[in-house]
């Protein structure tokens, strides 16, 4: 593509010129040649101002229009045509025939092993037929689909055999179709007004007995939007289908969500707990967009996280409700620092509510995303849960039907709570990650914390304004106890200092109220436990002792600090290692083995507290520290530190090993899972120390996924496990999320010098079938995901992925730029791998079919 696309602006925001009373569309479904006939009744809208007649319309073969009945020769271009139109409603009618066989970017209307489905967000609809395909154009749709396939499905209520009404009106980036095979696992759900909604998950015959623990989340779901947000669903029928070939995790298609088959397809012997926790997550957002997404919709992509990042909060309050809120919010921090900081921090660091945009494809980010649930954590903590569920009572009355924007959902919190929300509307037009300079003084009884502010400049974003930062703060006696709880500090200055005094009751924020209360006794200076529950999405940057870390992790009442402070002490320990050569310290193990026996601590905790800061974190922070990572000399410290723990913990984790068996059936709830993900962490370390002995009897007697593939991690972490490998392949071959997971976990573990090697044995193997996403990802980003082995000094990881991308960018762009963010990374790194980086992108960029997406992406990076 030689011609530079321009960027789309946000400030360029006109509504479209017609208003849309009624869609109504007729497929006729043939592999190669699909006709689709539109009916479109338009009326001029008065809102906005003149414009020419555009419709949007990519691939597609026009073979007739009409205007009011009458024939019209329109001008095509390749995105859209032209025409006069009268000044008076119309109604506009085509036919356009498409190629479903053909289309590889599975975006628009496509072919899935045999199967017919759609994908129309963000822009897909216009490879459909051509139409406005923007999402503030909003209108109700009647299907009819003719085919061969048994069944033939589409948004809304079923009116007959291949024929559906939605009644509510909706933007084309919603719309769904599916035809094929299927067979449905179903059940019902009675609304809290007693309206029986028919539920079912569509699968190809033999999965069905994968579809359960879906259903169940679905209903669940249902339960907990009616009981906590007093949201009831809108359809007589919810259907769900499961597709092989799929970009993305999911689609909330009204009353038709469409999923990528590994993401609602589980049973215990083919899905581990993770798979489980994951496809409950994903149910719950999907069906939460019903609200959130669906009857509220986006004015433009650019308010992209006016539906994402609050329905990905309400997935993750949902979360936290089934399971354990501790554990979920670490589990979300570990997330958001791992992808969302470190996009945040590189090159491709964007808004939460972007600005412009090429290609917004590439703009379903980590940011909009992750960092787009933490505003609206924000938003609660600093206005309070009723202030919270007020403010989203009037969303829902004011905006339902509508395609709102950032302006009209603060608006409501203003409205609600009289708040003035204007300098926390910063937070969606400043990207990059504060930086929380943070000091204690304690002088004359007053203990004071300072805090400073700073945010390093992003991509065309130099100076920052200050944010509002809600800061929570426990402070703790010498003895361990809670002397002030959970008190949330309201940063909004650059610089900004709160003192606290000592009171009858413990410690109290300085003021007024405070000054009556003050405590004859001399106080001793607290410990303070800072940013507790991760209050904000921020670095906090302090001088803390070990000791001082070690003492927040024995007693810190807030799980997440707890749990904080061992990483912050892991990474302490991992950093002094590498920078200064030394020792594993012994403070950290004693208080990992301490821990790590700890009964009165929840499995789950105990697992994630023993993991390692990520490698990629390690090299961020040392690359903030002024250094140069080196990615192979971070693996080799966490190799030590991992040896380490294994030979000062043994005698500990021996009896966790066992005690931490879960006898009986299978099930994937949180207590079982919690304790297969301690019992597993065990096993890591414990084969550092028996060769590997555990792991293979664990293999051998699994007879569920978590087990097996647990076993397998553990054996291919310690170079072990070519027989399992084998074996492995041997029962799954014929299964195809259970053979992703083969691909992948042999290239992520694989030693980083052979890295590179056994991703390039594995693609030759006749089971890449590298067309699939999921299967592409497994193998690719199995590789991109094993930090060492991608970044090896040779060079032969960043040629793999990078040629790899090439040969997927010219079939399904949106995918392949996505994996490009493997090179987000490389200014970190030294001069010899920012070359080979460099020139590999450069490679890319170059190739004759580089896609709009891809070369977004690519020219963001080199920027
Ligand atoms: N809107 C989907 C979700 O978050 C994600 C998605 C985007 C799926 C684009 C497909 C294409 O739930
Ligand atoms: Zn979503």
């Amino acid at each position: 593509m030689s011609d530079t696309p321009q960027p789309i602006l946000l400030a360029d925001y006109t509504a479209f010129g017609w208003l849309i009373d009624q869609v109504e569309l007729e497929f006729h479904l043939a592999p190669r040649a699909t006709r689709v006939l539109s009916k479109i009744s338009l009326r001029p809208n008065p809102d906005a101002p003149a414009q020419d007649f555009f419709l949007h319309g990519e691939e597609l073969r026009l073979i007739w229009a009409k205007i009011n009945g009458e024939r019209i020769t329109p001008e095509v271009s390749k995105t859209g045509l032209t025409c006069a139109v009268p000044d008076a409603p119309f109604v506009w009618e085509a036919e356009v025939e498409i190629d479903p066989q053909d289309n590889t970017a599975l975006e628009g209307l496509y072919m899935s092993r045999g199967m017919y489905c759609t994908q129309c967000e963000a822009e897909g609809f216009r490879k459909i037929t051509f139409y406005p395909d923007r999402p503030d154009v909003m209108a109700p749709f009647k299907v009819r689909i003719f085919g061969e396939d048994p069944v033939l499905l589409s948004n809304g209520n079923p009116v007959a055999q291949g024929e559906w009404h939605d009644p509510w009106p909706k933007p084309a980036y919603l719309f769904a179709l599916v035809a094929g095979d299927l067979r449905a696992v179903s059940s019902s759900f009675t609304t809290a007004s007693g309206k029986d909604v028919e539920l079912n998950i569509w699968v190809r015959p033999g999965d069905e007995d994968r579809c359960d623990y879906g259903l169940d989340a679905l209903k669940r779901s249902m339960k907990w939007d009616e009981d906590v947000y007093g949201r009831e669903y809108d359809l007589d029928v919810f259907n769900i289908v499961a597709v092989d070939d799929f970009n993305m995790g999911a689609m909330e298609n009204k009353g038709l969500n469409i999923f990528n088959s590994k993401c609602v397809l589980a049973s215990p012997e083919t899905a581990t707990d993770a798979d489980f926790a994951r496809i409950e997550a994903i149910i719950a957002h999907e069906y939460f967009h019903n609200w959130t997404g669906n009857r509220i919709t986006c004015r433009d992509w650019f308010q992209l996280c006016l539906k994402e990042g609050l329905t990905v909060f309400r997935d993750q309050q949902f979360s936290g409700d089934m399971r354990s809120h501790a554990v979920h919010r670490i589990q979300d921090v570990l997330m958001l620092r791992g992808r969302q900081f470190r996009e945040d921090n590189g090159p491709l660091a964007h808004p939460v509510r972007p600005e412009s945009y090429v290609e917004i494809n590439n703009f379903y980010t980590a940011t909009v995303y992750e960092k787009g649930a933490e505003l609206i954590g924000m938003l609660k903590r600093l206005v309070g849960d009723d202030g919270y569920s007020q403010a989203l009572d009037l969303y829902f009355d004011r905006h339902d039907g509508d395609a709102a924007t950032i302006e009209d959902w603060l608006k409501v919190f203003e409205d609600a709570t009289g708040r003035d929300l204007s300098q926390f509307k910063r937070w969606y037009s400043q990207p990059g990650t504060p930086r929380l300079h943070m000091s204690e003084a304690f002088e004359d009884g007053t203990y004071t914390l300072s805090f400073a502010q700073d945010t390093p400049p992003t991509p065309g974003q130099d100076v920052k304004d200050p944010q509002v930062i809600p800061i929570a703060v426990g402070l703790l006696g010498a003895n361990g106890n809670e002397v002030m709880p959970t008190t949330v500090l309201e940063m909004t200055e650059a610089k900004q200092s709160f003192s606290f005094r000592n009171s009858v009751e413990g410690w109290v924020l300085d003021g007024p109220a405070a000054a009556e209360r003050i405590s004859g006794a001399a106080p001793e200076k607290p410990t303070p436990s800072v940013l507790r529950h991760f209050s904000a999405p921020v670095i906090l940057e302090r001088d803390i002792t070990p000791e001082t870390l070690g003492f927040l992790l024995s007693h810190d009442t807030d799980p997440f600090n707890k749990w904080e402070a061992g990483r912050a002490l892991a990474k302490h320990v991992l950093l002094t290692m590498i920078t200064q050569s030394t020792q594993p310290d012994a403070l950290y193990l004693d208080a990992m083995a301490q821990v790590a026996a700890d009964s009165a601590l929840d499995p789950a905790f105990r697992a994630l507290a023993l993991g390692l800061p990520s490698q990629d974190d390690i090299a961020q922070a040392l690359f903030d520290s002024g250094q140069t990572p080196d990615p192979q000399v971070i693996y080799d410290a966490g190799q030590s530190l991992r040896d380490a723990l294994a030979a000062h913990l043994e005698p500990a984790l021996a009896p966790i090993y066992d005690a931490m068996a879960c006898p009986g059936p299978y099930s994937p709830e949180a207590g079982d899972a919690g304790k297969r993900a301690l019992r597993h962490g065990a096993l890591g370390l414990l084969s550092r120390c028996d060769g590997g002995a555990r792991a293979e009897a664990l293999y051998q007697a699994a007879d569920n996924m978590t087990d097996q593939t647990g076993a397998l991690t553990s054996l291919l972490a310690i170079a072990k496990g070519g027989d399992q490998v084998q074996a492995f392949y041997d029962q799954w071959h014929g299964d195809r999320l259970v053979l992703d997971k083969w691909f992948g976990m042999q290239v992520s573990l694989a030693k980083p010098d052979q890295a590179a090697q056994v991703a390039h044995s594995l693609a030759e193997h006749p089971d890449f079938d590298w067309t699939n996403p999921n299967r592409f990802r497994a193998l690719i980003g199995g590789l991109a995901m094993n930090t060492a082995g991608f970044h090896h000094e040779s060079g032969a990881g960043y040629q793999f992925v990078a040629d790899w991308l090439i040969r997927l960018d010219s079939k399904n762009p949106q995918t392949a730029a996505r994996m490009s963010t493997a090179f987000e990374t490389w200014r970190r790194f030294d001069a010899d791998r920012q070359d080979m980086m460099r020139e590999q992108m450069q490679k890319i960029a170059a190739h004759d079919k580089l896609s709009r997406d891809m070369g977004e992406m690519i020219t963001r990076m080199l920027d």
